[in-house]
This record gives structure tokens, sequence and C-alpha cells, in this order.
């Protein structure tokens, strides 16, 4: 007698369904290609360098104007900052703390950090938010009385850096249905050596790894209304995703704006995201944070020999936001095999669309490069519960501790062509996109499971349109 296992059963009948055959792919019906697909940042997109400097090259529609401005922006992202007082006082002012000298340490040929594998390695590419319990007057996370709300390990001569950051990593098992094994790495973090007093004692830490720096000004571009037209907080209508809107406090305007940037979309603007990263990850004081990033226990950080007022003048910083605007996104290498089609069906079926929004049509930008460009970036840049799993625990404004920014997709196929390796999610604990999906969990738990159904034959197809974008 022939038993079917009803796994099985209902494989074929799926695939009856799709009126395909088995094997080969061949004859299956798939979604067709869709008009500028292949270009996923519109007019923008690279289209002229790929490989290893496929994260490097300006908006392809880069006007004359704007041409220099990104060239002097990407030197100041590239160059590493000096202690003051230098021969150089463009580049000098680092720290008095700091995480790294230079933008690009972190964010190697514009692409994506790495985190460390074993307790010893020093942390680079990874950086640790920090908080405690309560909220800032703007809702936002208070940072720990004597360290703020970011570590920093590192700091100019005669002054203590802030602590040593650590990883341990478990390793967790798991199978698909059907039946292969499978491996995830799970990291946890430690903070020793505090140099500056106890941490609190309630103290919340979220580990954040370095992104890639393309399509960000698109991103800035898609229309607010477009965004929270995706939203759907109470999930009225009952598909199990929600997506909600994070609202972030906007330092040049003064008032709470919608997020945009960063892990838990804890930014609204590149500008502010800029400004930031400058204050905090290199201790550059800017025209939005003029001021040192030091606490009142820090003494030796408050008596420290700074640069500029600020350290980096608005003209120069300006340049640097127009910079990080206008990162090219690269073309797709493959868009219309038949082995790519079939893999965007299935990333269709398991309904990764839910969050993953294929499409948006930017409109108005102040640089005009970026405005009514058709853009394929994969994300809604909303919120979602990713399950207990991916949780921090630290709540980012209207983020909670479990929920976090879908990312875009683009250009993720290239990182491991730029930067030689593949480390994905926030912590950069997923070493491929396979394992990536496996982390899903929470609104996006049907996603992964959909996944671990699929027959080898299909996640191959699905991660390959993966690739290609
Ligand atoms: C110590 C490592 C480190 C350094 C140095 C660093 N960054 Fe980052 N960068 C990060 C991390 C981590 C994130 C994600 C932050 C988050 O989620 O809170 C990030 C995010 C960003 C983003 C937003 C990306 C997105 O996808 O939303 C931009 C833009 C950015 N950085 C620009 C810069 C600039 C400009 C500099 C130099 C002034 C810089 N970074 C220096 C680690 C770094
Ligand atoms: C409920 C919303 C949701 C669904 C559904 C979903 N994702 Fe995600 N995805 C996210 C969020 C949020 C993250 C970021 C999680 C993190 O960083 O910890 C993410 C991260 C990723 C990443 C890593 C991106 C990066 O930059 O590191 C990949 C790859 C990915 N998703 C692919 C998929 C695929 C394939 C599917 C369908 C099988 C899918 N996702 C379904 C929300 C979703």
């Amino acid at each position: 007698m022939l038993v079917v296992h009803p796994l099985l059963a209902s494989a074929f009948s799926f695939l009856l369904l799709l009126n395909g055959a088995l094997g080969c792919g061949e004859n299956r019906s798939t979604l067709p290609v869709e008009t500028g697909e292949w270009l996923p940042g519109g007019e923008t997109t690279n289209t002229l360098l790929l490989g290893v400097n496929a994260f490097i090259r300006p908006a392809e529609n880069i006007t004359t104007e704007h041409s220099p401005m990104f060239f002097t922006g990407n030197s100041f992202f590239n160059q590493p900052w000096v202690e003051a007082p230098a021969t150089t006082d463009k580049r000098d002012g680092l720290g008095p703390f700091f995480n790294a000298r230079a933008c690009s340490a972190c964010h190697p040929r514009d692409g994506r950090g790495t985190p460390p594998e074993t307790a010893e390695e020093p942390f680079l590419g990874l950086l640790l938010r920090l908080s405690v319990g309560e909220e800032d007057t703007y809702g936002g996370p208070m940072g720990d009385p004597a360290y703020g709300t970011q570590l920093q390990p590192q700091a100019i001569p005669d002054i203590a850096p802030e602590a040593t950051p650590q990883i341990s990593i478990e390793t967790i098992e798991g199978t698909y249905d059907d039946g292969t094994p499978y491996e995830l790495v799970k990291p946890t973090y430690i903070i020793t050596a505090p140099a500056y007093g106890p941490l609190a004692e309630d103290l919340k830490i979220s580990p954040r790894i370095a992104t890639q720096m393309i399509g960000l000004g698109l991103l800035e571009a898609i229309r607010e209304t477009d965004i929270l037209h995706l939203a759907d907080p109470n999930d009225e209508n009952n598909d199990g995703i929600s997506g909600k809107a994070n609202y972030v406090w906007d330092e040049d305007q003064q008032e709470l704006a919608l997020g945009r940037f960063g892990h838990k979309a804890n930014q609204p603007t590149l500008r502010q995201q800029v400004a930031s990263a400058f204050h905090g990850d290199l201790g550059i004081t800017n025209p939005v944070f003029p001021d040192e990033n030091c606490f009142e226990a820090q003494e030796d950080c408050l008596n420290a020999t700074v640069g500029g007022t600020p350290d980096i003048a608005e003209e120069e910083f300006h340049k640097v936001v127009v910079y990080n605007s206008l990162v090219a996104v690269p073309m797709r290498r493959a868009w219309d095999t038949e082995e790519i089609l079939i893999g965007k069906t299935l990333f269709h079926d398991a309904k990764c669309t839910s969050c993953h929004t294929p499409s948006h049509r930017t409109g108005e930008h102040d640089l005009e490069e970026l405005t009514e460009q058709l853009i394929w970036p994969y994300t809604d840049l909303l919120l979602h519960d990713m399950g207990e799993g991916l949780a921090d625990n630290r709540p980012d404004y209207l983020a909670n501790g479990q929920e976090w920014r879908t990312p875009p997709l683009w250009g993720l196929g290239l990182i491991p062509v730029v930067n030689h390796h593949h480390r994905l999610l926030h912590d950069g604990r997923a070493r491929g996109f396979e394992e990536a999906i496996l982390w899903h969990g929470g609104e996006a738990a049907e996603s992964r499971d959909a996944f671990k159904a699929m027959p080898k034959e299909d996640r191959d197809y699905l991660i390959r349109f993966l690739e290609s974008l």
C-alpha cells in the first residue's frame, strides 16, 4: 500500500495549484518581472561598478552641484579623526570617549560591520546602547547616569575608556521540516571593568551592528503618509502582522517626528543620524549636538582638551549628510531568470512582503536626485514584534524590547563581496540569509515556518532571489 505523508500530500497539491511540475523548477508558474525592479534605486541606481566597490558610488543622476559635496563628504567619512590639538583643525576633536576613529572603521567600504567572535576580540562595527528602566523627557531611553546611552570602549590618552564589552556565544540547534538539521548562534553581552563607578543595576543593553550606507536618502524621501498607510498597530485587518510607526525626538525641529533610521527607527532624519554618529561614535561635536559626550561622574572627560566648538562646522557636516543621502543602491545582477522568479514567487507566498514591502514611490526631497523615484527597498520602515529570540528587552521610544524596524533588503546579496562576511540582523548574529530567516519569530513566525516547511530546492530558490537583490 502506498502511504503518503500528509506534508508531502499538501506540498504536492500546492505544486499542482501552481500548475507546476517537480524538478528543476521548470514550468512552474511565477510572478512576472515588474517594470523597473532591476533598478532598485530608480534613476539613482549604480549600474557602473559592482563587485567589491558596489556600495561606494554616488547616485547615478547626481547633479554637478552635489557631486563635489558628495566626494568631500565621503573623505570625511573615510578618514580617521585625531585628538585635539592637532596641526589639522579640520580633522581633530576625537573623543574624549569614542568607539572608532573613522565612520568607515565600522562601515567599511560603506558596507556592514561584524560582531566579535570571541570574548577577547575588540568591538568594532558593533556597539552597545545602554539605558535604565525609565524614559527621558521625550519618551526616549534614559541613559545610565554614569555612562549615558552608548558604551564607548575607547578614549584619548590619559583618559580611562568607559569599560570593556564582551561577547559570549551559545549554539542553538534546530531542524527543517524535512529533517535537515541547522545550527544558530546566540550572542549575549556583558560589560566589565567600568571605570566610572558601577553600572546601573537595572541596566538594559542593546547590541547594534553597523549597517550598509546605500539608498538611505531614498528612504528619507518616502512620503510619511505612505509609511503610515502601511501601519496597522492594532492589527485591525487580522493578518497577524501589526506594523507600528516609531516617533522619536527631532533635535532640529524640537518636536517628535516619525523615526526611519537605525535598527529601531530611532532617528528621524539622516542629518540627525549622522550627527549622533559623530557625537556618539567618534566624540565629534557638531551643529546638532554641540556639547561633549561626558557625564557628571566623568571628571577627566569634562576637563579634557577639546577641538573646535563644535569639532565639525556646519559646512563640512552638511557635506557628510549629502554624502550619506546619495550613496547609490547597486542594480540587481539577475532579475528575469526562471529560478529568480520562482524565488520571488516563494518570497511573496511566504508573506515576507507583509513587512518587506517591495516598492515605493518617493515624494519630494531637498536633494532633487531623490524626488519621485520608483524604488525597491523591500521594507515598510515600521516596527514589528520579532519574538523573544531576537529581543533586546530595551525599549527605544515606542519600540518595545521585542520590536525592530524592518530593514531594507536591497544590496544584501553583495555584502559577502564587499565585506567578506554575511552577518545579518540587528546584532549580526545570523551567518547568512538562511539563519536570518530562521531567527524570525513573533509576527514573522508564520513566514519563518513557511520557509522551514519548504523542500530544500525551494529554500534555495528563495535564497537565490535574496542574493539577487
Ligand atoms: C562604532 C561603530 C560605528 C561608527 C564609528 C559609525 N557608525 Fe554609523 N552605525 C553604527 C551602528 C551600530 C548603526 C545602527 C545604529 C542603531 O541601530 O542604533 C549605525 C547606523 C548608521 C546610519 C543609519 C543607517 C540605517 O540603515 O538606518 C548612518 C547614516 C550612519 N550610521 C552613518 C555614520 C556616520 C556618518 C559615521 C561617522 C560620523 C558613523 N556612522 C560612524 C555603527 C557605527
Ligand atoms: C513581521 C514582519 C516580517 C516578516 C513577515 C518577515 N520579516 Fe524579515 N525582517 C523583519 C525585521 C523586523 C527584521 C530585523 C530583525 C532584527 O534585526 O533582529 C528582518 C530581517 C530580515 C533579514 C536580515 C536583514 C538584515 O539587514 O540583516 C532578512 C534577510 C529577512 N528579514 C528576510 C525575510 C524573509 C525571506 C521573509 C519571509 C520568509 C521575512 N524576512 C519575513 C521583519 C519581517
